[in-house]
């Protein structure tokens, strides 16, 4: 006889949170914290660069305010976001006095945020963390969502977890010390914001290049403010990516498969921007989108200084994207644009599946 007791647990959970966004708001984060606390003491986790930079500033902020703080640092890279960089931090907060009452500042690009949010994820079952994006990537993109995680030696963001910020601050004054390379590298995201969901976004784009590479204050206000409102509407409607937040994903599957075979050494938005040409000949073969939408993307990101091509073996590219996590079983799934500003979807899902015959067809014609 089998007995049955049901645990029953249904969940009504609020993750809602605030996004500020605003120049020169750094110093003022913890006069802020102080105001709308998070936790008894706070420990700032940022990379090896940053520390010197914005660092050791906030973290005297703090203790201007006369809150508990503390900072971790990790070697500055892609190379650090694993999971020996986590039990690293793990480590570290606890030698620090961190405990549940605390909370986690993450200070840094993509990699501090999704490293140091999935620290907050798990440690001791869970803390409180915020984000205070300091690259373009960032403030428009890896800060908000609450996606958290680390790679694997097969492929990236293969663990983690859907773990929400308490808080982003998002200061566009720090985008002044990123290096050119990668500032340039972020403007891949906006522009796919500009494909995936806002056809204006993408002519205001094509209108202010020169402004945006002149890192102009009140076009950087506007196109990080439009971008964050963009995520934040798509991640609001489907939080945990059952269908419509795949195509945050555009040109990523492609993107995350070369990020892997070129050893990290290409950065995320370059990889992005080759997997948005290649996802768009995608759509444009398979019937989606019009080759002169395609060529009109395609011109954007190179007038922005992005890379539109990389060599590759084909092989070892379909291989690797099967390690994408929109992949359905033996099915690489794509998400294609159906106009600039609109994603394809069929029978209401926007992950698409290509079989791998027709992908090898349009990679070697992309590669002719
Ligand atoms: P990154 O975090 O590696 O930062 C790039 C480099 O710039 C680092 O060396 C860093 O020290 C330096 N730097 C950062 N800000 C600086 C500043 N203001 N001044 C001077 N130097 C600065 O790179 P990234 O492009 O921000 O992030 C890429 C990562 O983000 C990837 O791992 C990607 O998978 C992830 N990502 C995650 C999401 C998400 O939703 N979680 C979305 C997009 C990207
Ligand atoms: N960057 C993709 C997402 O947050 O869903």
């Amino acid at each position: 006889m089998v007995k049955v007791l049901r645990l029953n647990l249904r969940k009504f959970i609020d993750d809602s949170y605030e996004i500020l966004i605003g120049f020169r708001l750094l110093d003022n984060i913890p006069s802020d914290l102080k105001e709308n606390p998070l936790g008894d003491r706070y420990a700032i986790i940022t990379d090896s660069t940053l520390k010197n930079i914005y660092g050791n500033r906030l973290l005297n902020k703090f203790y201007e305010e006369g809150l508990s703080a503390c900072l971790i640092d990790f070697p500055a890279g892609e190379e650090s976001k694993s999971l020996n960089t986590v039990s690293y931090l793990a480590s570290n907060l606890l030698r620090s006095g961190i405990n549940r009452k605390s909370a986690i500042i993450a200070l840094g690009g993509g990699v501090v945020g999704d490293l140091a949010g999935f620290t907050a994820a798990i440690f001791m079952r869970g803390i409180p963390y915020v984000q205070v994006p300091t690259t373009l990537t960032a403030q428009v993109d890896s800060s908000i969502g609450g996606k958290t995680g680390v790679d694997t030696a097969e492929g990236k963001n293969l663990l983690g977890a859907f773990y929400q910020p308490r808080r982003v601050y998002i200061d566009p004054a720090l985008l002044k010390t990123l290096p050119r390379r990668e500032f340039i590298s972020g403007l891949a995201e906006v522009v796919k914001y500009g494909i995936i969901y806002d056809g204006n976004l993408f002519k205001y784009l094509e209108e202010n290049v020169d402004r945006i590479l002149g890192l102009d204050e009140e076009v950087l206000l506007n196109i990080i403010e439009r971008s964050c409102n963009i995520k934040r509407t798509i991640v609001e409607e489907d939080p945990c990516e059952v269908n419509k937040r795949a195509i945050l994903n555009y040109g990523h599957t492609p993107g995350h498969a070369l990020e892997r075979l070129s050893g990290y050494k290409i950065l995320h938005g370059e990889a992005v921007s080759v997997g948005m040409r290649i996802s768009g000949w995608v759509a444009v073969r398979m019937g989606f989108w019009s080759i002169d939408e395609w060529e009109r993307q395609n011109k954007l990101l190179k007038r922005f200084g992005l890379p539109l091509k990389m060599e590759f073996d084909i092989d070892e590219m379909i291989e690797a994207m099967y390690y994408d996590k929109k992949a359905e079983g033996e099915t690489l799934m794509f998400v294609l644009p159906k106009r600039i500003g609109e994603m394809a979807s069929i029978n209401g899902k926007y992950k698409i599946p290509v079989p791998e015959e027709k992908l090898r067809i349009f990679l070697r014609e992309l590669a002719d």
